[in-house]
């Protein structure tokens, strides 16, 4: 067989996030260590987000980024060192704020059950907790995480890209244990949040060599991105809300899919194979199952795990 670096990279990376699964998570982890763990989560989140709305949306994206990278071991919570450039600032970090709510529920949660709790676990709960804040589906996190000790800008590149097609986003969930289904519920995370208009300029300037615009892109809608987006003297931080209900945990963001109003290219790219498709369809029309299938990867991703210590501050490693 010919020597294919990229196939024996794909196979490393799934045998290194496979192997990195050795502790067995469970629910009751802390009922004895910390019984309070999850409520003094519930209660940073939700102080973050009376604060300011665009937290639980960053909270959510902060949680896929670090269970993308080594597993979920908080390695997207570790500042930058003289020595070393950390995952948080690596290329595609442009959203990626609100670390002081994790913070300050780390604090709290040190002050009441010192060097017990992970900073991965507080991740994930506040997770889930930016979901059900944003009246989404509430489900139990299965816990026992550990905090790893590596975080590398260079590592940032390995999440997936707003122009990946679906072979690419396929590829890059597959990777991680995670299956076409996965890529679709897990996407629906797009209900929450916005974009910079870096992130879907590729649609809506010089497509390809013949067309300026994404055909796939409803006309008028397109128009209203570039409005918002223009080439000259575009305000820094310009951008769109990822849905119509950027704060509400709902099944809207497959409604707009449907309808030429997805964002990204990688959105769009849910309707390119029948398979996925189909999904898209069900998540359109009944937010129960999107919601029961979300709850369901969710757990699945979030059970990546790769961490050996845990963290007295969540941005450096002990
Ligand atoms: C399927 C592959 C994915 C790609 C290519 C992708 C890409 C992106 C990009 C480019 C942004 C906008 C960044 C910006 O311009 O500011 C974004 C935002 C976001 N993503 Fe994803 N994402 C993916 C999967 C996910 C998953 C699995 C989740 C969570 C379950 C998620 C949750 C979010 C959230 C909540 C935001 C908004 C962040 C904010 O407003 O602060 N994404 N994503
Ligand atoms: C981590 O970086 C942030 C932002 O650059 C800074 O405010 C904070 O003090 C740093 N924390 C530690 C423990 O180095
Ligand atoms: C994102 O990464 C760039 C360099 O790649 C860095 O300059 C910037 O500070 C990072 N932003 C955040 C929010 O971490
Ligand atoms: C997706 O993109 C890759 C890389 O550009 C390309 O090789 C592949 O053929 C594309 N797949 C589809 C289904 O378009
Ligand atoms: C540009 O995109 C359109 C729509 O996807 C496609 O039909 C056309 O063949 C593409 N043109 C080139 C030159 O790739």
């Amino acid at each position: 067989m010919a020597f294919n670096p990229a196939l024996l990279s794909s196979i490393f990376i799934v045998l290194s996030v496979f192997s990195a699964v050795t502790n067995a998570l469970s629910l009751n982890y802390y009922d004895k260590s910390c019984p309070n763990v999850e409520q003094i989560v519930s209660n940073a989140v939700k102080k973050g987000k009376a604060n300011d709305r665009t937290v639980p949306a960053a909270l959510l994206r902060m949680h896929f980024h670090d269970c993308f990278i080594r597993g979920c071991d908080a390695s997207v919570l570790l500042n930058s060192t003289s020595g070393n450039k950390a995952e948080k600032d690596g290329p595609p970090n442009i959203s990626l704020h609100a670390f002081y709510v994790i913070d300050n529920a780390k604090k709290q949660v040190e002050a009441s059950c010192p060097g017990v709790v992970s900073c991965a676990d507080i991740l994930a709960f506040a997770a889930r907790d930016a979901v059900v804040q944003s009246g989404g589906p509430n489900w139990a996190v299965p816990k026992g995480r550990k905090d790893g000790r590596t975080s590398k800008a260079s590592e940032s590149v390995q999440l997936p890209g707003p122009t990946f097609n679906i072979s690419q986003l396929q590829l890059s969930f597959f990777q991680r244990g995670l299956s076409l289904n996965d890529l679709v519920a897990l996407s629906g995370g797009h209900t929450l949040g916005f974009a910079h208009c870096s992130s879907f300029q590729n649609r809506i300037y010089n497509f390809n060599a013949t067309r300026d615009v994404d055909p796939t892109l409803r006309p008028s809608f397109a128009a209203s991105l570039r409005n918002t987006c223009p080439i000259k003297n575009r305000p820094r931080n310009a951008g769109a809300t990822m849905d119509s209900s950027s704060t509400i945990f709902d099944n809207t963001y497959f409604q707009l899919i449907l309808q030429g109003k997805s964002l990204f290219s990688s959105d769009q790219a849910l309707v390119s194979i029948p398979q996925t498709k189909g999904l898209v369809t069900k998540f359109a029309s009944s937010n129960q199952a999107f919601s029961d299938a979300f709850v369901k990867s969710m757990i699945k991703m979030s059970n990546l795990n790769g961490g050996q210590e845990i963290r007295k501050d969540c941005r450096v490693v002990n």
